[in-house]
């Protein structure tokens, strides 16, 4: 039985101890890691992630009335009710806008699967920048989908997401979690253009390699609004520049308008530029294999991220220093801080042969360090979005 498959027969067994019945439906949307393009989704530019192998899950089944009703299996977390014959809009308890939002743009596109008993199960790490949020999302545009037996195009449902997050959610976040979340493939990284929403797989097949991810187990309070301020900082640049956005700019032309912007604006664009062409450069690696290029554009991006960007702290570096002095000879090729920031997780690109090794010293030199535990794992790269039954 695959982790999935195990995961699905728990939460249908949840389902019926909790509802009284089996489940009539189950669907799963993976969470995500980003293994090089950080930050450039809402500049037009490029991201390489990965699906990865934690999930949510939602088990279902009609009810009568016009309420869909979503519990947790966790104990202690408030469930939501969703009522179909009023607006739906932003409510308590808070985690539900997620679910809440998406069911709003479904209802306007004509899915409406009428009242629901729903059992949510999700391993996605809550705040840890693996994207917990949009696999919520696109749990529950899959769900809606397989109930009312009506399919959306996959961009269609994706950003379907991303407007459920920006509107009930509150977070400005660009396409990349959703889009991943819908579209990942088994043994692929997806090449997303962000701008004209195409997508490539990068086949990532070599057993001898593996992407491990840390959880720092930190998360500063800070993001939401720093999110905002490197969006709009991204914005100012561009307009200086007199480009659509940071996607249409070279370091070239960066340089040469140095003296028109403030030094942090200047950082901010001179992060998102280069970070353009390492995930180009990355996916070319990718494909050739080469992975010594794709761990240096791992490290290079985390730098930039560090210094330019400012998104990073003290706990995602204290990861990349300790994999930075394992290095290639221990296993590691690269490692960098992923997702937003300020806290989360690292991922780094790994030795399969090293695998234990590595989360051994990773865990014993974080915790002298921090004195924190960190949680890790490894993952190859999953599928997207899918209906285990209906
Ligand atoms: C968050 C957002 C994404 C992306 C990343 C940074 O995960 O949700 O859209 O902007 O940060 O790369």
């Amino acid at each position: 039985m695959t982790y999935l498959q195990k995961l699905a027969a728990d939460t249908a067994l949840e389902f019926a101890k909790i509802y009284g019945r089996p489940p009539r439906w189950i669907v799963a949307a993976p969470g995500r890691v980003n293994v090089i393009g950080e930050h450039t989704d809402y500049n037009d530019g490029f991201v390489l992630p990965m699906a990865i192998e934690r999930y949510a899950v939602m088990a279902a089944d009609k009810s009568a009335g016009e309420k869909i009703q979503i519990r947790d299996v966790a104990a202690g977390v408030e469930p939501a009710l969703v009522d179909l014959s009023a607006p739906v809009t932003p409510g308590l308890p808070k985690w539900a806008n997620y679910p809440r939002g998406v069911i709003a743009g479904c209802l306007d596109r004509g899915l409406n699967p009428g009242g629901l008993d729903v059992l949510l199960h999700s391993t996605v790490p809550l705040d840890g920048g693996l994207s917990s949020s949009a696999s919520l999302e696109v749990c529950t545009a899959t769900l809606l989908e397989a109930a009312t037996g009506k399919k959306m195009n996959p961009v269609e449902k994706a950003l379907l997401c991303q407007k459920a997050e920006h509107e009930f959610a509150g977070v400005p976040c660009g396409i990349m979690d959703q889009f991943i979340s819908v579209m990942g493939r088994q043994n692929s990284l997806l090449l997303l253009d962000c701008r004209s929403r195409e997508t490539q797989l990068v086949p990532m097949n070599d057993a001898s390699v593996q992407l491990l991810i840390a959880n720092t187990n930190v998360r500063h309070e800070l993001a939401n609004g720093e999110y905002a301020s490197r969006r709009a900082q991204c914005e100012a640049a561009a307009k200086i520049l007199g480009v659509a956005s940071l996607r249409d700019a070279t370091a070239e032309m960066l340089e040469s308008a140095k003296g028109k912007m403030d030094e942090v604006v200047f950082r901010r664009a001179r992060h998102v530029i280069g970070e353009i062409e390492r995930t180009l450069h990355a996916a070319e690696g990718v494909r050739a294999s080469n992975w010594e290029t794709v761990g240096q554009l791992m490290y290079a991006s985390h730098a930039s991220l560090r210094d330019d960007y400012e998104v990073s702290c003290k706990e995602l570096d204290a990861i990349v220093e300790i994999s930075g002095a394992i290095g290639v000879k221990g296993g590691i090729y690269g490692c960098r801080m992923t997702g937003g920031g300020f806290g989360g997780c690292t991922v780094a690109l790994v030795k399969t042969e090293n695998v234990e090794a590595i989360t051994k010293q990773i865990a014993a030199d974080y915790k002298k360090k921090t004195k924190i535990d960190a949680a890790i794992f490894v993952s190859r790269p999953a599928a997207g979005a899918m209906v285990i039954k209906a």
